[in-house]
C-alpha cells in the first residue's frame, strides 16, 4: 500500500471525540498530508469511533463497508484506520473482522504517523496503549480554530457506573496539568476562539491536587479575547462548592450546566452504582440555582435499566417535572459487553423501553419548549457561529446554549446583543439590538 497523501477524519459520539478528531487532523496535516472533506476521495480515512451504545458501535462496520464500496467503484482502496473507543474495546479483533489497516486507541493517536508508515509497509498498525499524558505532549500546537473550541482538561472515569464502558475504553481518571491547559487555552484564543468548552468524561473532577475546576475557570477568565467559558460533562458527586461559586462570580462562565442523573429512582441509582441519590442530586441543583438563578439545566437519562419497574420509571418522570430541564439527552439502556449491568437479571423488553423513552421525551420536549418560550423578550448576547439558510440570516448560541437565529450583518465570531422575540421547540429567533464590541 502506498503512503497516503490525503486524509479524512470522521468522528462519532461525544465532544471529546470531536476534540480528538481535530487534533488527529492537525497531526496529519503537520505530517504533510492534505485534509479532504470527502471520505470517498481520501487515501487515508480515520473513523474515530464511539462504543457507548450498541448502535453507535455498529455504525463503524457499516461505514467501513460504505467507504470501501464507494472508493472501490473508482478502482481505489483507501487505507482505513479505526480510532476511538471501539478501537480500544475491540483491539486487534476489529482488524481481522473488518480488515482495516490501523487500530489506534484514544490514548495512543499521537502515534498515528508511525502506524501509517507501518500500514504502508503492509503490516497492521496497532496501538491501544494508555499512556494518557504523553499523548498531549506529542501533539502539534493548535492552529486556526472557529469561534467555539473544545479543550480536553480531564479524561477517563473511575466511577464505574454498572452500565458504562467508558472506564474501560478511556481508562482511569486523569487531569491534565494546569500550565498545559492555560497555554492551550491561550493558543486557542490566539487562533480565533471566543468560547472555550472544557471537556472531560468527568470534567468537574479536574484537579491538580490543590486546585479544582472552579479555580481553573477563574484563571481562564483572565484571558483577554476569551468571551465565554463552558464545561461538560459533569458528575453530581464532583460538583465542588468552588465550582458552584464560580457560577456566581465569573461572568464569562455561561449559565448552563449539563449534569446527568440517569434515573429518578433511588433503587435504580443504586443498581447503577451512581453513588448519589435523587435527593442529593436535587439538593446540588438547588445550590447551583442559588449561585446562578438563571442557570439552564441539562441532563442525561437512561430508560429500561435492568429491573426498572413502571413505578421506578415514574420516579424519573417526577424528577424531570421537579427540575424543569432546558434540554436533555435520553437513551434506551444498551447492554455493553464486560459491564456488570449486562449480566443483571430482568433485562427490559424492547417494546417497554420504546414506550418509556417516548413518554420521557414527551416530558423533556414539553420542558424544553417551556424554557424557550420563557426566554422571549429577554435580552442577551449571541455568539455567531455560522450562516443560516436565508440570505442575511446567522445562527449562534445564547448564554443558555439554545440555538438563536437572527437577521444581522454581523460575522461569524461576533458577539451580538439581541432581544429574543419568538420561540420554537428547538430554537429561538431574535432581533439585533446594539452590536457589542468584539
Ligand atoms: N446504554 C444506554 N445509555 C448509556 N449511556 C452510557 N452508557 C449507556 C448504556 N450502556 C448514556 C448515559 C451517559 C451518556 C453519555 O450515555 O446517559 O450519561
Ligand atoms: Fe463514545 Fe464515551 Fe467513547 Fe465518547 S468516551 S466516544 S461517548 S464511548
Amino acid at each position: 500500500m502506498t503512503k497516503p497523501q490525503t486524509f479524512h477524519v470522521k468522528s462519532f459520539g461525544c465532544q471529546m471525540n470531536v476534540y480528538d478528531g481535530e487534533r488527529m487532523a492537525e497531526l496529519m496535516a503537520a505530517q504533510g498530508l492534505t485534509v479532504t472533506d470527502d471520505a470517498n476521495a481520501a487515501d487515508l480515512v480515520v473513523l474515530n469511533t464511539c462504543h457507548i451504545r450498541e448502535k453507535a458501535t455498529e455504525k463503524v462496520y457499516s461505514d467501513i463497508g460504505r467507504i470501501r464500496k464507494a472508493q472501490g467503484q473508482e478502482g481505489r482502496a483507501p487505507m482505513i484506520a479505526v480510532a476511538g473507543c471501539v478501537a480500544q474495546a475491540e483491539g486487534e479483533e476489529i482488524a481481522h473482522r473488518a480488515k482495516v489497516d490501523i487500530v489506534v486507541g484514544p490514548q495512543a493517536y499521537h502515534n498515528l504517523p508511525a502506524l501509517v508508515d507501518k500500514a504502508s509497509r503492509g503490516e497492521l498498525g496497532l496501538d491501544t496503549d494508555m499512556p494518557v499524558l504523553s499523548k498531549f505532549g506529542a501533539l502539534p500546537a493548535r492552529r486556526k480554530v472557529g469561534p467555539t473550541a473544545f479543550l480536553t482538561v480531564q479524561e477517563g472515569c473511575d466511577k464505574f457506573c454498572t452500565y458504562c464502558v467508558v472506564p474501560y475504553t478511556r481508562g482511569a481518571e486523569i487531569s491534565r496539568p494546569w500550565a498545559a491547559l492555560v497555554d492551550e487555552a491561550k493558543s486557542l484564543v490566539d487562533a480565533g476562539a471566543k468560547e472555550i468548552t472544557l471537556l472531560g468524561q468527568n470534567v468537574n473532577a479536574w484537579s491538580d491536587g490543590e486546585r479544582d475546576l472552579g479555580t481553573l475557570i477563574r484563571e481562564l477568565d483572565r484571558i483577554d479575547g476569551l468571551a465565554r467559558i463552558r464545561y461538560t460533562t459533569s458528575h453530581p458527586n464532583d460538583m465542588t462548592q468552588g465550582l458552584i461559586d464560580a457560577h456566581r462570580d465569573v461572568e464569562k462562565l455561561m449559565p448552563f450546566l449539563h449534569l446527568p442523573v440517569q434515573s429518578g429512582s433511588d433503587r435504580v441509582l443504586k443498581a447503577m452504582n451512581r453513588s448519589h441519590s435523587r435527593d442529593s442530586y436535587l439538593r446540588i441543583l438547588d445550590r447551583v440555582r442559588e449561585a446562578r438563578p438563571d442557570i439552564a439545566l441539562s441532563g442525561d437519562f437512561i430508560v429500561g435499566f435492568p429491573g426498572e419497574t413502571e413505578a421506578e420509571f415514574a420516579d424519573t418522570l417526577s424528577l424531570i417535572d421537579a427540575v424543569g430541564y432546558s434540554m436533555a439527552f435520553s437513551f434506551k439502556y444498551s447492554p455493553r459487553p464486560g459491564t456488570p449491568a449486562a449480566d443483571m437479571p430482568d433485562q427490559i423488553a424492547a417494546e417497554v423501553m420504546d414506550e418509556r423513552l417516548q413518554r420521557l421525551q414527551a416530558s423533556l420536549n414539553r420542558d424544553q419548549a417551556a424554557f424557550n418560550a420563557a426566554t422571549v423578550s429577554r435580552t442577551c448576547q449571541v455568539l455567531i457561529e455560522r450562516k443560516g439558510k436565508l440570505p442575511g440570516q446567522m445562527l449562534g448560541k445564547s448564554p443558555w446554549l439554545h440555538s438563536v437565529h437572527l437577521m444581522t450583518s454581523a460575522q461569524i465570531g461576533d458577539l451580538v446583543e439581541v432581544e429574543i422575540v419568538d420561540a420554537g421547540p428547538n430554537s429561538v429567533s431574535a432581533v439585533e439590538k446594539v452590536r457589542a464590541a468584539a
